[in-house]
């Protein structure tokens, strides 16, 4: 098809939560949008729900990826605290979702994975990233939840270790203060991760990661993100839910955290009189 050949997007057939998330396609208001123009909502509540992982003409990511980010969720995080020409790194960048979605919004980007599923991510160890201290403008990554999900043969691979483990916290965390590193301060970083259940055993994985979090950045929000398009999301898992007694994750967490800026030495005066209340 040539470059700006108009093209009308049909009425979104998938499921209703698609309609309104386009409310004006559904109200065949915009009979002229190009699919090219496509653009996910501006988020401005606390909770994410894409029916899709992408968005537009062009894919972002590779959907067929197992444990591929939405690509909705990192155009929410770039339009929120990044400019155009800032510097967005993935250290765990799989099949690019990052950098696909980056570049189409014209910041520079650089995405790095132990087993790179994308021809412009560059193989790394996220626990230790090539780049300066102090010269990143926004992070975002997408770590293993646990050894749920078999990512590569790599030894090195954080999704090899349970979380179930104190290890896997461990690692992760070795992993944050890279983030913390190459973060310049008062600037951003969004980490995704869930929760596991796995043979009676519940792991609070996104608590355990929050905590030590903590300790190095300092918390802006927490997004709690609807998990669509999961393996587990069949009839006879919603019926063995029932069944035995549990549920099945239904949610994940995104936590938005900023390094701290330095305290600029300005006295502030303090708004409450405490000794009032002594
Ligand atoms: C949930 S996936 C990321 C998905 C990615 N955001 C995407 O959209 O395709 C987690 C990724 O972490 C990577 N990973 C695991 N251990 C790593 C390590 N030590 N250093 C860098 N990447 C690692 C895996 O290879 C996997 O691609």
């Amino acid at each position: 098809m040539s470059k700006g050949k108009k093209v009308k997007i049909n009425k979104v057939k998938e499921s209703p939560s698609t309609l309104t998330l386009f409310p004006e396609v559904e109200a065949g208001k915009v009979p002229d949008v190009t699919q090219e123009d496509e653009k996910p909502p501006l988020e401005t509540t606390t909770l994410w729900d894409y029916p899709r992982q992408s968005y537009g003409k062009t894919p972002k990511g590779n959907n067929k990826f197992q444990g591929v980010t939405p690509a909705f969720l990192i155009w929410n995080l770039i339009q929120r605290y990044t400019e155009p020409g800032d510097l967005v790194v993935d250290p765990m960048a799989g099949s690019g979702t990052t950098v696909d979605v980056c570049k189409e919004e014209g910041r520079e980007v650089k995405g790095f994975d132990i087993a790179p599923q994308h021809p412009e991510v560059i193989q790394n160890d996220a626990r230790n990233i090539p780049l300066p201290d102090e010269s990143v403008d926004l992070v975002f990554i997408d770590s293993p939840y646990g050894d749920n999900v078999s990512y590569s043969d790599s030894p090195d691979c954080i999704g090899r270790i349970s979380c179930e483990d104190e290890g896997f916290y461990l690692e992760l965390e070795k992993v944050a203060r890279e983030v913390y590193r190459i973060l310049k301060p008062g600037k951003v970083m969004g980490w995704l991760i869930g929760d596991q259940w796995v043979k009676k055993n519940f792991t609070p994985v996104g608590f355990k990661l929050y905590e030590r979090l903590t300790k190095y950045f300092e918390t802006v929000d927490l997004i709690c993100v609807a998990r669509r398009g999961q393996s587990s999301h069949t009839g006879v898992w919603h019926y063995r839910a029932k069944k035995f007694n549990f549920y099945l994750r239904g949610f994940k967490y995104l936590f938005i955290m900023r390094k701290p800026a330095p305290v600029t030495g300005k006295k502030t005066k303090p708004k409450v009189k405490w000794a009032k209340y002594k």
